[in-house]
Order: structure tokens, then C-alpha cells, then sequence
């Protein structure tokens, strides 16, 4: 919260507390939308492109088409004046950008071509998890209860809220999703893990949201001459990892020191995981 917190809705820019959607809206009926959630640092907004690129894609991906003048890289901008406008510009915050397939009376199929969707855009200022950077934090694994397109950054989040609530009452930081004897991703991060010294992350695929702090990490990592293996680590290759790390545009990256509640490797951040989020820092403080 901030001493302004105005929002965008559906063309207007309006004090939160007077953000109003119908609740015949879709997103809320079925969760019929997707989102983003960008990061900014001082007033830039960290792989924008990336973001928008998959804004683009995750609206393709379940048919739902910006109506006018509207276009992912508006939406950004929208943002991005929304950051000057809530006093935004020094320090960290965090961009949320959410359309939903636009609200009608209740039908599962498409409501008529004339319902625009409904557009959502916020910032909120954001404080990193320095501390848990530092000691490394905690996971536990859980099954992934998700679909079949988790590609898409979709509103249907239930899987990950329900492994992110237990984590949360293990007393973890995050939840490794498996599924059929594979990690795939955290509820709310992508990974990475060492395995008998090399360095492995699960592949783009529709089984994983693909990362844009994964993404840019990987690009990262090449130009520091270190090599990734996109061969998913097994479940049963866990008590063999060594070092173990999250990635997200909220989470950077984020060492794992316990996992299951066994230590991962000697039970302290690990020095590759050290050294990429020496290299991830860097970037987030010179963003375009
Ligand atoms: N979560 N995997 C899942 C399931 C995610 O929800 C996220 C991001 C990521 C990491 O993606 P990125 O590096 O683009 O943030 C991976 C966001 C931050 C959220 O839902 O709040």
C-alpha cells in the first residue's frame, strides 16, 4: 500500500478501494483469465519484452483477444504510469496485470464477441526476501495437482494456492511440485538443482510456466560459461542434490537449504547458486 494506491480498471484510473468488477465476471466465476507479475526496480520494469511476449502467449493460448487499442505493451505501460503516478519510482515494486475473458451472465462456453474483456492493472510496493536469500530457505514436495497447459499463466491457481498452504503449514517457503516421479516447478517458482555436478532444470515444456527469471538466468549462466542440463531431476535423484535453487520475478534466487526436512548438500547455500544470484542481482539493478 502507498499513500495514493490508484489502479487501473477496465480504462479508468481509480483509487483501489473504489476498483470495482461485476461479479458476474468470468474471472471470478471460473477463473477464466490469465495474469502476469513483472518486477520493478526504481521505476524500470525488469524483461518487460519477455513479459509481454508472454502475456501474448498465454492470451493465445486460451482464446481471449484484446479488444481496441489494447495490446500487451499497453498494458505494461499502463503500469508503468501507474508506478509514477503511486510514487513508485525509487525502491522495489511489483506490476500485476490480470484480463479475464470479461464478465456475462453464467455459461461455460464463450460469452457473444461483444463482452471486452475486463483488465486489471496494480502495483504494490515490494520488500525481497534478503534475509531468506542469505540462510537459504526451506522446501517440501507435494504432488502437482495442476492441468495439462501449466505453460499458461492462468487465474486457476487452486493447485498451487493448496501445495503453497501446506508448505506454509510446514513451515516452508515453497513446495516442489511432482509429478509421475518428476520435480516439475515450485507453486510459485521454477528451479534449478545440482545433481552429481551438473547444473539441471525440467524443459520448457507444457508441464512448467516458463520462468522469465529462468529464462533470463539461463542466458546468464551461458554467458558465464556455465552449463544446464534440461533433463527433469527425478524424485528419486532428491537425496543426491547437492545444491538446490528457486527462481521467480518475486523470489530471484532463492537457495534451498532443507528439503522434506532433510539438508540439501551440506545444508547451506551452495556456490553456484551463489555466484547466479550475484549474476541475477547485477542484471535486476542495471534493467532496462
Ligand atoms: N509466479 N512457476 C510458477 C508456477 C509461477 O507461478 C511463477 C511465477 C514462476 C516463475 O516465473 P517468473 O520468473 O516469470 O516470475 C514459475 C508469480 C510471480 C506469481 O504467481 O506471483
Amino acid at each position: 500500500m502507498n499513500s495514493k494506491d490508484i489502479v487501473y480498471v477496465n480504462g479508468a484510473f481509480v483509487p483501489r478501494s473504489e476498483a470495482r468488477v461485476s461479479v458476474e465476471d468470468r474471472g471470478f466465476v471460473f477463473g477464466d483469465g490469465v495474469y502476469e507479475v513483472l518486477r520493478a526496480v526504481n521505476g524500470r520494469l525488469f524483461a518487460s519484452k519477455f513479459h509481454d511476449e508472454r502475456l501474448r502467449r498465454s492470451l493465445d493460448g486460451v482464446r481471449i483477444s484484446l479488444t481496441g487499442t489494447d495490446s500487451a505493451e499497453r498494458l505494461t505501460e499502463i503500469g508503468r504510469h501507474l508506478l509514477r503516478e503511486n510514487d513508485l519510482l525509487k525502491g522495489e515494486a511489483t506490476l500485476y496485470i490480470q484480463v479475464t475473458r470479461g464478465a456475462a451472465t453464467r455459461a461455460h462456453n464463450f460469452p457473444p464477441p461483444d463482452v471486452s474483456p475486463t483488465i486489471y492493472v496494480s502495483v504494490v510496493r515490494f520488500t525481497p526476501y534478503a534475509e531468506l536469500a542469505q540462510t537459504g530457505a526451506s522446501a517440501i514436495s507435494h504432488p502437482d495437482l495442476r492441468w495439462g497447459r501449466c505453460d499458461l499463466k492462468t487465474l486457476n491457481l487452486l493447485p498451487n494456492v493448496l501445495a503453497s498452504q501446506a508448505a506454509k503449514e510446514r513451515g516452508a517457503f515453497e513446495a516442489m511440485l511432482i509429478r509421475e516421479g518428476v520435480v516439475t516447478e515450485g507453486a510459485k517458482t521454477n528451479f534449478f538443482g545440482v545433481v552429481d555436478g551438473s547444473l539441471r532444470t525440467h524443459p520448457c515444456d507444457s508441464h512448467i510456466l516458463p520462468g522469465i527469471t529462468r529464462s533470463v538466468l539461463r542466458d546468464l549462466a551461458h554467458e558465464a560459461s556455465i552449463d544446464i542440463d534440461e533433463t527433469p531431476i527425478r524424485s528419486d535423484e532428491i537425496p543426491r542434490l547437492s545444491e538446490l535453487f528457486l527462481t521467480g520475478t518475486t523470489t530471484d534466487v532463492m537457495p534451498v537449504v532443507r528439503l522434506d526436512d532433510e539438508p540439501v548438500g551440506k545444508g547451506r547455500p551452495g556456490e553456484l547458486t551463489r555466484k547466479l544470484q550475484r549474476v541475477l542481482a547485477e542484471s535486476l539493478a542495471s534493467s532496462d
